[in-house]
């Protein structure tokens, strides 16, 4: 999903052999949807080249600080950046930073940068821990600069230790975090996404066939459009989409308990998660064995409806989905006024091609007041912008017509 399109990067690469990494960082932010221009320093062009830079940036790389046509590079590669990425940083470019040291294009770009910068060091853990270095961070990071790492481990000179650039993954997520910050925030979002286990025996549990991509859609949708987002999730094999908290649960009762803490504190709850509606009245304590029974009966007893406890909290706007093999939209309004919702996104879970796993949906949106909007087959990560968008535009009707006038 294109989380970061309409970002514009600037990333400077300093002289270190974690430069390297810094081609797959490339690669995350563009595959995000970002724009990404590279600036060098000239010992960074020891390291990489500013071919293999550019061409997987897509833009040509600036390096020269006295360019022969006399345009201003430093000036206006920073006032068209959203965040400057300094990966990696050596001990040295930081300490020019601290000191407001101007002598490469970088270094100018740098000082010239009223926009958010995050610095990833990477240098030999000696020159970490050395004071004047640890100095330099020190000072950055009280005027605002940003860091991601060092990790601990073995480095290229052989010694281990504090220094090592964090993981290309890392910096992409830190930098998506303060690229999706929204100057104003619209409030907290809870999410519940995938499938709900509930265990039989040590090594059994019953479980539905969601795969979590419907509610981890929307997640991302929601940070994208100006939530602060908290993703209650049970067991899936997807990533959590940038700048959402994820909160791990495995049953229907850890998921209610979760969703009733976090939602508390929140303004809207998406309940998306397929949460078993019963599970089994106990789990056996060893591994149940066949021992030549024909049948095995199980007794299930009833989970809590973790949508219709939270629309009771009236702090809250409250949206479910309906997952429904047939009469549709008959099932979606029942449930719409049996749970107490104020939005029900209802899909037909009959078909392989949406609902359940795929990478498509479509559905029905069914608002309290009896409008309906038709969704028609299309990406996840399209309807979850989609679904996300109405929720705002509800939310400002409401607090627009709740207004002192
Ligand atoms: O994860 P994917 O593979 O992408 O698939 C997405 C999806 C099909 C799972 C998703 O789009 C969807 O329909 N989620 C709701 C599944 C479901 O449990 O539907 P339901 O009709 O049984 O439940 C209605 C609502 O009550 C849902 O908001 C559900 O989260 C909620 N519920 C249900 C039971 C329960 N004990 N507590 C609940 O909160």
């Amino acid at each position: 999903m294109e989380y970061l399109k309409g970002k514009r990067i600037l990333l400077g690469v300093t002289g270190g052999i974690a430069a390297y990494k810094c081609c797959e960082l490339i690669r995350l932010l563009r595959k995000a949807g970002a724009g990404v221009r590279v600036v060098m320093t000239p010992a960074a062009e020891q390291f990489i080249t500013p071919l293999t830079l550019a061409t997987l940036s897509g833009a040509e790389v600036l390096r020269d600080l006295f360019p022969s046509g006399g345009s201003v590079d430093h000036i206006s590669s920073v006032r068209e950046a959203d965040l400057l990425i300094l990966a990696p940083a050596t001990a040295n470019t930081l300490a020019k930073m601290a000191g407001g040291i101007a002598d490469n294009l970088l270094t100018c770009c740098l000082l010239a940068a009223r926009i958010p910068v995050l610095a990833a060091p990477a240098m030999n853990c000696a020159m970490y821990e050395n004071p004047a270095t640890a100095a330099n961070i020190r000072t950055l990071r009280e005027r605002g600069v940003h860091f991601v790492g060092p990790d601990v481990g073995w480095q290229a000179c052989g010694e281990s230790g504090p220094g090592r650039m964090s993981a290309p993954e890392a910096i992409f997520r830190e930098a998506a975090d303060l690229l999706l910050r929204p100057g104003q925030i619209r409030g907290t979002m809870v999410i519940t996404a995938g499938p709900t286990e509930e265990p039989l025996d040590p090594v059994r549990t019953l479980t539905n066939r969601s795969s979590g991509r419907m509610g981890y859609a929307l997640a991302g949708a929601a940070a994208m459009l100006g939530w602060r987002v908290r993703l209650i999730s049970g067991p899936v094999t997807l990533d959590p989409p940038p700048a959402v908290d994820l909160i791990p649960v495995r049953t229907a009762a850890e998921m209610m308990d979760a969703a009733w803490r976090e939602a508390k504190e929140a303004d809207c709850f998406v309940g998306c998660a397929a949460v078993a509606d019963f599970r089994p009245d106990h789990a056996a304590r060893n591994k149940i064995k066949k021992c030549g029974e024909e049948s095995l009966k199980l007794t299930l007893v009833p989970n809590p409806d973790i949508i219709r406890t939270i629309a009771g909290l009236d702090t809250v706007l409250a949206v479910g989905f309906a997952a429904e093999t047939e009469h549709l939209a008959e099932y979606a309004r029942h449930k719409l006024a049996t749970k107490d919702l104020d939005l029900i996104v209802a899909n037909d879970v009959s078909s392989t091609e949406t609902g359940f796993g795929s990478e498509d949906n479509a559905a029905l949106m069914i608002f309290r007041d009896g409008r309906e909007v038709s969704l028609p087959r299309m990406r996840k990560e399209d309807m979850a912008l989609r679904i996300i968008s109405e929720i705002n535009d509800l939310l400002d009707r409401q607090s627009r017509e709740s207004a002192p006038v």
